[in-house]
């Protein structure tokens, strides 16, 4: 019913040589069952384009402005990642909450721009881990969730991301258990806001520390759709497995 996603997040990283691992990746899995989205820097958006639109990639933004256009030196909207051949954007990544000071009412801004625009959204939530440790991890997906994702979606606009941030970059993963109760209660809050039909059909990814090692177990979880790999996307060697095991899941 939800087709999986596997989504790469290049972050600050990436020149023009490294479009050779998006090429790779686009040969390698013509067939794939999964969708597979790759989001570079905006500097190699154009061209990745050109490696990706024949399929089966599809490319992704990594943040885009609340407004349509304007004077705001350095942004850009989701109109011109539209015009560069991206499908998605990536929006509320922790490391943009931390670094530009976002908070849920910015994300939510920049969704409806998105959206309005014509892209779909992957929205970021996470705790810190003294939020885990508190067990308050429940309370600060739900804040973030009920303020970041905005009214006008269905399920094929809006992905989410649970990525708790001291798993980001780590090499720690939360357990089983832990992914497991979180992307349930994502679930939960989702069908009673938009209802069972459209939440039933958003696709939940988990990210932090996603490897070719753990990809596997992750994904047999209930509720976990797919993965935003942040690291382990850079290489086509790596996230070439983590797509495979995806796919067979
Ligand atoms: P890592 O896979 O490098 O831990 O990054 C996860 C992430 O932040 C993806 O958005």
């Amino acid at each position: 019913m939800r087709r999986k996603l596997v989504a790469g997040n290049w972050k600050m990283n990436g020149t023009s040589a490294d479009l050779a691992q998006i090429e790779a990746l686009a040969e390698a899995h013509t067939g794939a069952l999964s969708e597979i989205m790759i989001a570079p820097p905006a500097t190699l958006l154009h061209r990745a384009y050109e490696h990706t639109k024949s399929g089966p990639i599809t490319l992704g933004a990594q943040d885009c402005h609340k407004c349509a256009s304007g004077a705001h030196t350095g942004d850009i909207s989701a109109d011109m990642l539209l015009d560069a051949g991206t499908s998605y954007v990536i929006l509320g990544h922790s490391e943009r909450r931390a670094d530009h000071d976002e908070h849920n009412e910015d994300v939510r801004a920049k969704a409806r721009a998105a959206l309005s625009a014509g892209l779909r959204v992957i929205i970021c939530m996470g705790e810190e881990l003294e939020e885990r440790e508190a067990d308050n991890t429940l309370d600060i997906i739900g804040g973030q969730l009920a303020g970041s994702v905005p009214d006008d979606i269905t399920g094929e606009t809006l992905v989410i991301a649970y990525e708790p941030i001291w798993a980001i970059g780590t090499g720690k993963v939360p357990s089983i258990e832990q992914i497991s109760e979180v992307h349930d209660s994502i679930r939960k809050r989702l069908e009673h806001r938009f209802g069972p039909q459209i939440a039933r059909s958003i696709r939940l990814l988990y990210g932090g520390s996603v490897k070719p090692a753990n990809a596997a177990e992750i994904f047999a979880i209930q509720n976990v759709d797919g993965a935003l790999v942040g690291g382990a996307s850079l290489m086509a060697a790596d996230f070439s497995p983590i797509i495979k095991a995806l796919d067979a899941s």
